[in-house]
Order: C-alpha cells, then structure tokens, then sequence
C-alpha cells in the first residue's frame, strides 16, 4: 500500500491486513517498551492545515513507536500565512529528506493532488480533507467495534451483520463518509439518520440508507450508535432553528440514552459538542467507546504508517521490538 487517502478505494482483504497489524501495534503499546524499529532512519513529517488534537497527536506517537523521526508542521505560524502554495510547501520539506506525509487539509482531494504529484516522493496518509475523507478515523472506528464485538486481539474477522447508525451532521462529515464505505467493506449494514438540511441531496448517500426521525431509528435497536459532531465552522448558513430544537430532534439525549439496550455502543470520533448532540451521561457510561477509540488510534496509525511507508506485505514482526531502542 503505498498511500492511504480514502477507504472507498480499500478491499476487504486491505481493510483487514489493516486491522490485524493495528492488532500487532496494539499488543507492541502494551509493553514497558512501547516501541518497535521498523520506522527507523525514515522521517514522517505531519502537515496540519486544519486544527486537529487528537489525529494530530496519535500520528505523532504512531510515527515515534515505530522509531520514525517526526516533524510537526501547522499551517498557522508557517509561511503559508504569507502565501506559499502547498506545492512550495511540499517542495521544500522535501528537500529537507522526508518518508512520509500525513496531511490533514480543508480542500477535498488535497492528499490525492499531493500522492499522484511528482512534488515529492513519499507515502501520504490522508488525515482528513474538507468534508470529503478521514479514512484512519474510519478504520480505528471499526477496530474498536470488532474488538468489542469480537473480542481483543480477533483478528482475521469484518463487520459482516453488524448495525450501525450514524447521527447527525453527514453533510459536512469526512468521517460519516469514510465509515459508510469502510463498514460497508466489512460487511455492516449502515444507515443514517439526519435532517434533510444535513444530508447530501442523494436518496442513499454513500450507500447507506436514511432514517429523518432519529426515535424511530433508534428503536430498531442498532448494535452501533456513532454520534457525529455539529461542524459549525463549516456552516456558514443556518441548518437548523437552534442548538435546543437540534438537541430535542437529533441529539443522544439522557432520556433517549436509558432505552438503549445494555449491549448498545456508543462512539463519537470528537471532539464532542457535549450537550449538543451527545448527553454527558451517555458519552461517559461505559458502553461508550470513545476514549477507547483515541487509544485505538494510535495502534491503527501505526499500521497505518508501516504499511504505507514499508515495502513489506506481511504485518510487522513485533518480536523484533526487543532491539527497538528507547
Ligand atoms: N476525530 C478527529 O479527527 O479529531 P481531531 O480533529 O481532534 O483530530
């Protein structure tokens, strides 16, 4: 795999080679040692253009378990706020000798113009482009769900039958996007449940089907509720009344929350609008997955990272972590 930009384009038997070396990356961040030398003598550069805390934080940690050297660029405080292009950019990171690129950008497509340019020669990982794709979110989304529904450590397994609802704000989501068709991939069935005002004009975007009242949804007793997060920085018109009708129509409130049954997951990529669309009862109750989701992260962008940037097909050979240096 040489860049991972999109989990459309990913095959099953991709998706799941992902996920079984995230299971190897997961059992290598359970050590004292919490480091492996595959990385080692490359450079990772992460190229954030949008504000991020925890893509940005679990790549870094990614890249430095497998012993990369790591750069971190933000966009704010750099030349770009002078006007360099992102080909300039790229330029000139590039001479400085880089492996790597994990680039998180607010135009669509940003990451594929940057992997099929000659700008530079390295592996690009897509960390999130405007509302089209965050495609290591999707794959960390489904890693915590086979490990809860599966058990730690299952590998060799997909999604096949599982149901999953995802609520809220699809319309700007790079996140509802790369689920929809990574589980799909894996064999879950998806629906949406939304507003109109919130979901692409399409009759089954992404493939998914569409519920427009979210109790009725919900009493379908899906084994996967996953909460999206209002983007209003990228609303620059009004898609609903006001905070509190959204909340009483589409949020996971505390009365909606206690119907739920007691094998109900509950996920929300963050950062959360808590009151908003997702209660505090129900985002701390431990049927809640979302800070396990951030710990997944950091096992699934160290696969991520391996694949993408070794030439090697098979999942890491963890027993080799005992040369790692500290
Ligand atoms: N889920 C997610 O992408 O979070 P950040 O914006 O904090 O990286």
């Amino acid at each position: 795999m040489r860049h991972l930009l999109s989990t459309k384009d990913l095959s099953r038997d991709d998706a799941i080679t992902l996920l079984d070396v995230a299971e190897e990356m997961a059992e290598v961040s359970s050590r004292e040692v919490k480091k492996l030398p595959a990385l080692r003598g490359k450079t990772v550069v992460n190229l954030f253009f949008e504000d991020s805390t925890r893509t940005r934080i679990s790549f870094e940690a990614a890249a430095k378990r497998l012993s990369a050297d790591v750069i971190n660029f933000a966009a704010k405080g750099s030349s770009v706020s002078k006007g360099e292009s992102l080909k300039d950019t790229v330029q000139t990171l590039g001479a400085m000798g880089v492996d790597g690129i994990v680039i998180r950008h607010g135009a669509s497509g940003a990451p594929r113009v940057l992997a099929d340019s000659a700008w530079i020669d390295a592996a690009v990982v897509n960390a999130g482009d405007g509302t089209h794709e965050h495609p290591t979110q999707a794959l960390l989304d489904a890693f915590t769900m086979r490990r809860r529904i599966h058990g730690v450590g299952s590998r060799g397994r997909d999604l096949d039958g599982v149901r999953v609802l995802i609520v809220g704000d699809v319309l700007h989501s790079r996140v509802a996007r790369s689920n929809a068709w990574l589980l799909r991939t894996l064999g879950a069935h998806v629906t949406f449940a939304a507003p109109p005002t919130l979901l692409p004009s399409t009759p089954e975007p992404f493939g998914a089907a569409v519920h427009h009242d979210l109790d009725v949804a919900l009493a379908e007793d899906p084994d996967v509720v996953m909460m999206l997060r209002i983007q209003q920085e990228r609303m620059n018109e009004a898609f609903f009344p006001n905070p509190r009708e959204y909340t009483r129509h589409w949020g996971l409130t505390a009365q909606r929350f206690a119907r739920f049954d007691v094998r109900t997951l509950v996920m929300h990529p963050g950062p959360m609008n808590r009151g908003l669309e997702i209660a505090g009862v129900a985002a701390d109750d431990p049927r809640s997955t979302i800070v396990e989701q951030v710990e997944n992260g950091v096992s699934v962008r160290m696969a991520a990272l391996y694949l993408t940037m070794t030439s090697e097909a098979t999942p890491a050979p963890t027993s080799t972590s005992q040369e790692a240096t500290a």
